[in-house]
């Protein structure tokens, strides 16, 4: 499957994913990537970025807030028509396009930064994408990604204690999960179709609509670090985000990102 594809299912999940996350039912990223991500960027203010695979535009509005000077781009033509709507109702300065990240349509040494976020690991020709980012990096720049972290990408599953419920935020009562199986971390996935949608989500919102389709990609940690420094990045800080006591006390289901880590925020700079 290539990126073109790809972008195809993702464009069909745009207008359902706008619509739930906007309603603040991606979870993940908003109480545990979003701030993680952002603790660990450094000082943006001022200096030219791109987001690559910025959805509807929620952490590229985040990063043009720290006061960055904004370019944003997705393969998807309905995420960007929702974020270009966003930027007419709340002016930042954002310059969003339909773009293709194994192409970028930017000269070389361009961006002081680029970010991605959970975008990377659906990307077809990730090695692609990865010198793309590499070549419109002034010497200097850095990239800050996050992905789905490589160890819940192969095959896993729960271990629940079905004797122990725990009450989630919406009232229900689910089995405690208490531990994380993996099953075949080395399988090769390329591009099998995922079906899921926001379980945080009420059901009567979630059963009228389509599931989102996601084409699925997924390649080791090793595979990963050795990709960036191969390209010539110099690697410089990791995080492997998991929800805070404060969450936990509003969202007590969200105990399940400590037993294993879901998530992987790396930042690598293109040293001179
Ligand atoms: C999981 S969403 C993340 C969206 C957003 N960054 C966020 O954090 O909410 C992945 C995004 O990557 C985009 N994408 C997938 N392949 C792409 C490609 N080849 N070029 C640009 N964007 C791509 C999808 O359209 C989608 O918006």
């Amino acid at each position: 499957m290539d990126d073109k594809e790809v972008g195809k299912y993702w464009d069909k999940n745009a207008e359902n994913w706008t619509k739930l996350a906007r309603l603040g039912y991606d979870r993940c990223r908003n109480l545990i990537n979003t701030p993680a991500f952002f603790k660990m960027l450094p000082d943006v203010s001022g200096l030219r970025g791109l987001d690559i695979g910025c959805g509807e535009g929620y952490n590229t509005r985040k990063a043009a807030k720290r006061g960055a000077i904004m370019t944003a781009i997705d393969i998807s033509e309905t995420f960007i028509k929702y974020a270009k709507e966003s930027e007419e109702l709340e002016p930042l300065g954002i310059n969003y396009q339909i773009a293709n990240a194994v192409d970028l349509p930017f000269p070389d040494d361009h961006f002081h930064f680029i970010i991605a976020t959970m975008s990377l690991m659906d990307i077809a020709d990730h090695k692609k994408a990865l010198s793309e980012v590499f070549r419109a990096l002034k010497p200097n720049g850095f990239f800050q990604f996050s992905i789905v972290h490589p160890i819940s990408t192969g095959i896993w599953e729960w271990v629940r204690d079905e004797n122990d419920n725990i009450r989630s935020s919406d009232g229900t009562l689910q089995p405690r999960k208490i531990g994380f199986v993996i099953k075949d971390y080395f399988k090769r996935v390329e591009g099998e179709i995922e079906e899921w949608i926001f379980s945080a989500a009420p059901k009567e919102m979630t059963e009228k609509m389509e599931k989102f389709r996601i084409p699925r990609f997924n390649h080791t940690l090793s595979e990963w670090l050795n990709l960036l420094i191969s390209i010539g990045f110099t690697l410089e800080e990791f995080c492997e985000p998991y929800a805070s006591d404060e969450i936990l006390k509003e969202y007590p289901e969200e105990c399940a990102s400590r037993i294993a880590p879901f998530f992987l925020i790396i930042r690598c700079r293109k040293k001179n």
